[in-house]
């Protein structure tokens, strides 16, 4: 029998964590996250993403985690992408954007990464639209954090370094 440690992810297809080693950690936008800074600034802000991204990979260095970046507008090549990062990261970090609302098919290929998850919003969806309110993600999802803009990402990785530490020390 295989005793899961409650609160923590299986890692069967997860890679494992070297002492010493940086912990890779892939960072996936959704679709018009492309746009930031141009779309809905009063909701969004105005940072752009190549300045998250470019924040996200600097902070990582101080994290001691290897930070991979993808955005997409489609459906199929987030999938992809996730598909290729199994076995190769310890942690995802991911802003489904519209796609959180709707697609089953991508929190199938999150849960078959099983390495822990954060997922993130620029916005506090349940403040906004009912429709936002409920994420595909919620309970596949370690945490979750939105509702400060650019900064939910960088809250993010911080909270992944944790999971990364945790799981570590734990052996997994
Ligand atoms: C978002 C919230 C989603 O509802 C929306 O479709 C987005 C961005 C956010 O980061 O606040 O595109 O994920």
């Amino acid at each position: 029998m295989v005793t899961r440690l409650r609160g923590l992810p299986s890692t069967r297809s997860a890679a494992t964590v070297r002492p010493g080693k940086a912990a890779t950690v892939l960072v996936v936008h959704g679709p018009n996250l492309n746009l930031l800074g141009e779309r809905e600034p009063e909701i969004y802000g105005r940072t752009r993403l190549v300045e998250i991204d470019r924040r996200l990979r600097e902070l990582g260095k101080e994290l001691a985690l290897e930070v991979e970046t993808f955005q997409s507008n489609s459906e199929g090549a987030i999938i992809d992408r996730l598909q290729q990062a199994r076995g190769r990261i310890h942690a995802l970090l991911i802003n489904p954007a519209g796609y959180t609302h709707t697609s089953v098919a991508i929190r199938d290929a999150v849960l078959a990464l099983e390495v822990p998850v954060v997922e993130v919003h620029l916005s506090n969806i349940y403040r906004r639209e009912r429709f936002r309110h409920r994420s595909m993600l919620a309970d596949v999802a370690h945490g979750r954090i939105m509702g400060f803009g650019a900064e939910s990402y960088m809250l993010a990785l911080r909270a992944i370094r944790a999971l990364v530490e945790a799981k570590r020390s734990v052996g997994g």
